[in-house]
This record gives C-alpha cells, structure tokens and sequence, in this order.
C-alpha cells in the first residue's frame, strides 16, 4: 500500500469512528452531560421533575434552532449572561447539540 493511500485510510477511519466524528457528536454521552450541567435551571429531559422557570427549555431550544447548530455551538462556546460558561471542550458542545437535535 502506497504511503497516501494508508494515509487515506487513517483519515477515514479518524473521522467515520463512532464517537470520533467531527460531524456528529453522540446524543446519549450529551444527555448525560445535559444532566450533569444543566439541569439545574434547564429542563432537558421529559421526565426530570424541577427547573427554573424563566429558562428555555431543552425541546423549546431544539424547536427554536434546531436548523441552526452553528448557532447554538458558538453560543455554547462562549455564552452570554446569565448563562455560565462550563468551558466545554469541543466534544463536550457537540454530545450536547446531537442530544438536543434529538429532542426535536
Ligand atoms: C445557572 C443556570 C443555567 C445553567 C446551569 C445552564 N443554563 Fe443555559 N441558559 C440559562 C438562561 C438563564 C438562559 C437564557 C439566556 C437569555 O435569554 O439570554 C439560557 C439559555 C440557553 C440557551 C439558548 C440561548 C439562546 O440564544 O436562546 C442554550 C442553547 C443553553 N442555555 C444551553 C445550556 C446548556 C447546554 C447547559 C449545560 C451545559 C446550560 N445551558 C446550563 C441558564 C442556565
């Protein structure tokens, strides 16, 4: 095998991984984040039982952008007041937007 076509193939293999992909992040590993961080004033999943009430929701926030993760992924990067910044890494913002598409 020639030296670009093994490169070719790392490539590949980097960016269609599951988990590994730039294109999408994982949905499951986001909702657990979701969890974690955010739910103390977003309600994020259907069966959690508090929130604050003056945030937006998590399904309101996919209805809302939902076509416009580039959007969210730089508000999550580097949000505005009083949202707090998490300083989530890359993965972190894409595990989130891919939980937060599938609540569409
Ligand atoms: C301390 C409370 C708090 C926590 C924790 C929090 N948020 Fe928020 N978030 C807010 C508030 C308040 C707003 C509304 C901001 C506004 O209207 O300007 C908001 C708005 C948003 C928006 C919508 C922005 C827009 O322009 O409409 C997104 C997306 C969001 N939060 C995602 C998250 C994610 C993801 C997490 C967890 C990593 C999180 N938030 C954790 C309080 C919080």
């Amino acid at each position: 095998m020639s030296t670009t076509s093994r490169l070719a193939v790392l490539l590949f293999g980097f960016l269609f991984l599951p988990g590994y992909s730039f294109a999408d992040g994982r949905a499951d590993v986001g909702k657990n984040l979701a969890v974690q961080l955010c739910a103390t004033c977003h309600l994020v999943a259907e069966d959690q039982k508090s929130a604050s009430i003056d945030v937006p929701t998590f399904s309101s926030i996919a209805a809302k952008y939902g076509q416009e993760i580039d959007y969210l992924a730089g508000f999550l990067a580097d949000p505005h007041p009083p949202m707090p910044n998490f300083s989530l890494t890359r993965r972190e913002i894409r595990d989130l937007l891919a939980y937060i598409k599938s609540l569409k």
